[in-house]
């Protein structure tokens, strides 16, 4: 081999690992991009449930959802819905939070007032809760919350919700 061929299978190396790392660093970072959105979108749909004062009723243990401190004081149940999304579909859920079907005799107490996209998102949200907790943890974790005088610390009336049988 002469001087000039080993010039030109360096070059040729060089210029693989170059394209391999930029395929790496590219791959990177659409997947990056892809976490942070889903992970945006996710912290999101927190933030609605928790706006649209489902927090008044329901934790979601599995996504570090706290109730209200307020009704954990005056020792009202807490539904948790950790693995909602396991019973119940996004479809039921949209007619269920409008008090169009029951569950087990009963309809929600709470009424869905609010617009209908955010309706879609936190019925999406919840439907794809399916955490298999089981009940004795998070009954521990509540009962905590109640001794350790924790839990959201916000009012209960929300703009998306009117609570009537
Ligand atoms: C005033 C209290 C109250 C508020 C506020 C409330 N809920 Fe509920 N929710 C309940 C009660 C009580 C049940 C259980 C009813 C039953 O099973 O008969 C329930 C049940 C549910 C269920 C079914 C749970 C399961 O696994 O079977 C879902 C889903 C749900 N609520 C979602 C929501 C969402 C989303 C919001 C906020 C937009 C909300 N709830 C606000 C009281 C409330």
């Amino acid at each position: 081999m002469d001087m000039l061929t080993i010039m030109e299978k360096i070059v040729k190396m060089i210029k693989i690992r170059r394209s391999i790392t930029f395929r790496i660093a590219k791959i990177s970072a659409v997947g990056l991009y892809t976490f942070l959105v889903l992970s945006g979108s996710l912290q999101a749909s927190k933030e609605l449930f928790i706006e649209a004062r489902c927090v008044r009723c329901h934790s979601i243990m599995s996504e570090g959802v706290e109730p209200l401190r307020s009704t954990l004081r005056e020792g009202k149940k807490i539904r948790d819905l950790s693995s909602s999304g396991g019973h119940h579909d996004k479809e039921w859920i949209k007619k269920w939070l409008k008090q169009e079907v029951r569950h087990r005799g009963k309809r929600h107490p709470a009424y869905w007032k609010g617009p209908d996209d955010k309706l879609d998102e936190i019925a999406e949200f919840v439907s794809n809760l399916k955490s298999k907790i089981p009940e004795s943890q998070v009954k521990a974790w509540l009962k905590e919350l109640v001794e350790t005088d924790k839990g959201l610390d916000l009012p209960k009336e929300s703009e998306y919700i009117e609570v009537r049988k």
